[in-house]
């Protein structure tokens, strides 16, 4: 069965950039992300720059991987940095309580992972710790990355090895203070966040870029009282002295609860649409949590990052409880690409966003066989590079007319979601059908410019549950789509059932 939807986008009406940003990453001391995932050692028979795998930084790179979030998480409030620094056979050794309990020998600390973002021409966003560290702590790590002088952080920077600062523009104000780092009270937090980002300091022309830990899922409570906590310090109500600039936000999708969290590979169709459903609450956090800081910053001055996001299904079988394996389905790929729908409308509010973890945990882009080594690619991968016309481009409206919807948990659950965004002479629209059966047929009504071509890809597959293994590499991975046609109002796009399409069109 095939019905008929049409989306009506202005492309000569640009809106808010869409950060690249909100296509970042996150690499957790957890299970195999750094250990395995990027990290191998020298050593390793496989191949690598420095200890870090050569293979899985060509893949991020070929993403353009904006930033990437280090070292947690629930391990970066653990983490005291100094520990991670200087010749590896002397670094001590430390319990990673949060992640299987076993033993942490730092051996990828700063210097590596610093080296790491070069590698990946990715921007680091360091998450300090707030949790179990101090003040003092926090601010050495600032001086001991980013000061050019002889100061004693510096010189200690240098005594390892490095001469020049690094740039280092994210900096994070610990992570979920109301659990994992520290079972705060948003008061509590709230005072604790603006003591420690006072001591972040800025060193020669390195600005920090602040951001508070902020709330799970609609706690609005947390973010209100960050966002009032700048209250006193507002000398000039237009230029506020705000010690951090950007709150976070943490959202996870799953199709049960925490203690059943839904089979990453074996799903009904109704838990499919389930996971659509919780996926799709994410736009409606977006606007909750920017309505609560509107309130307090019409001027959409503080930024909402969402650093950790995506899929968190039961470990797979067989795998260490702890380590938060798991596979990566075309049901993943579409949750991924309704997450970027949602970031795109809300381009002036959500300046970041990282999904949850890069490598080997929860929604990976990468999975690595523990044995072989072998490097898969997974469905969820796929949607970040097919969409990465999107990186700083205007975010253009899509009014979509006809889109059936399903009841899912007694909410409606729209089947189609969209967003597209315009940069110079281009255009880049991402569909998604979420729909399990039915195929669509979408009319593109392109007001505003003229088009003069254009090429579309499909992600797809015929098994809801297909996912990428070293014995087969390709299960899900995006083809060229030939199912667009010439339209009186613009285009004509064949959408499959339960596929993600991309249609880049070029502009006069
Ligand atoms: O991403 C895994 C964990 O999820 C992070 O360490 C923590 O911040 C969140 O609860």
């Amino acid at each position: 069965m095939t019905t008929t939807t049409t989306a009506i986008i202005d492309l000569d009406l640009p809106g808010a950039t869409i950060s690249r940003h909100v296509y970042g990453h996150f690499a957790e001391h957890l299970g195999r992300c750094i250990y395995g995932g990027f990290w191998v050692g020298e050593d390793s028979p496989i191949p690598n720059v420095r200890g870090i795998r050569s293979d899985v930084v060509s893949a991020l790179r070929n993403l353009q991987i904006p930033n990437l979030r280090w070292p947690g998480g629930c391990f970066a409030d653990d983490y005291h940095w100094r520990d991670g620094i200087g010749p590896r056979d002397q670094r001590p050794r430390m319990v990673n309580s949060h992640w299987g309990d076993v033993v942490e020998d730092n051996a990828f600390g700063t210097h590596e992972f610093m080296d790491l973002c070069e590698l990946l021409d990715a921007v680091p966003y360091v998450s300090g710790n707030v949790g179990s560290g101090s003040v003092q702590e926090m601010s050495d790590w600032v001086e001991y990355l980013t000061r050019a002088d002889d100061s004693p952080m510096a010189a200690l920077r240098r005594a390892n090895g490095r001469d020049e600062p690094w740039r280092v523009p994210f900096w994070g104000l610990g992570n979920e203070a109301w659990g994992c780092g520290g079972s705060l009270r948003a008061e509590q937090f709230a005072s604790l966040a603006r003591q420690y980002a006072t001591y972040s300091r800025n060193h020669g022309d390195n600005d920090l870029y602040r951001i508070a830990a902020g709330a799970s899922d609609a706690d609005l409570h947390w973010t209100e009282t960050l966002m009032r906590s700048f209250d006193d310090l507002a000398a000039d109500p237009a230029e506020p002295a705000r010690p951090f600039q950007a709150v976070s936000l943490h959202y996870y999708t799953m199709t049960g609860t925490w203690s059943d969290k839904g089979d990453a590979t074996e799903f009904s169709t109704d838990e499919w649409y389930t996971a659509m459903a919780r996926a799709q609450r994410m736009e409606e956090l977006l606007t909750r949590h920017s309505t609560v800081m509107d309130r307090y910053d019409p001027h959409r001055k503080v930024g909402l990052v969402v650093d950790e996001w995506g899929t968190w299904w039961n470990v797979a079988t067989g795998t260490n409880p702890g380590f938060l394996y798991q596979q990566n389905t075309l049901r993943d790929a579409l949750v991924a690409s309704m997450h970027f729908d949602a970031f795109h409308r809300h381009a002036e509010r959500v300046v970041m966003a990282n999904i949850a973890q890069t490598v080997n945990v929860l929604q990976a882009m990468i999975l690595t066989d523990p044995d072989s080594g072998a490097l898969v690619l997974t469905p969820t991968y796929h949607v970040f590079a097919m969409n990465a016309g999107h990186h700083d481009a205007s975010a253009l409206a899509v009014h979509l007319r006809g889109v059936e919807t399903r009841t899912v948990d007694g909410s409606e659950l729209p089947l189609v979601s969209a967003s597209a965004s315009v940069k110079g002479d281009s255009a880049l629209i991402s569909l998604s059908n979420l729909d399990v059966d039915t195929d669509r047929t979408i009319v593109l009504d392109l007001r505003g410019r003229d088009v003069v071509g254009h090429e579309a890809r499909a992600l797809t597959a015929s098994a809801l549950d297909a996912h990428n293994t070293p014995e087969q590499l390709d299960a899900v991975a995006p083809n060229a789509h030939d199912g667009v046609r010439p339209h009186p109002r613009g285009l004509e796009l064949d959408l499959p059932a339960h596929s993600y399409v991309t249609v880049s069109l070029d502009l006069q």
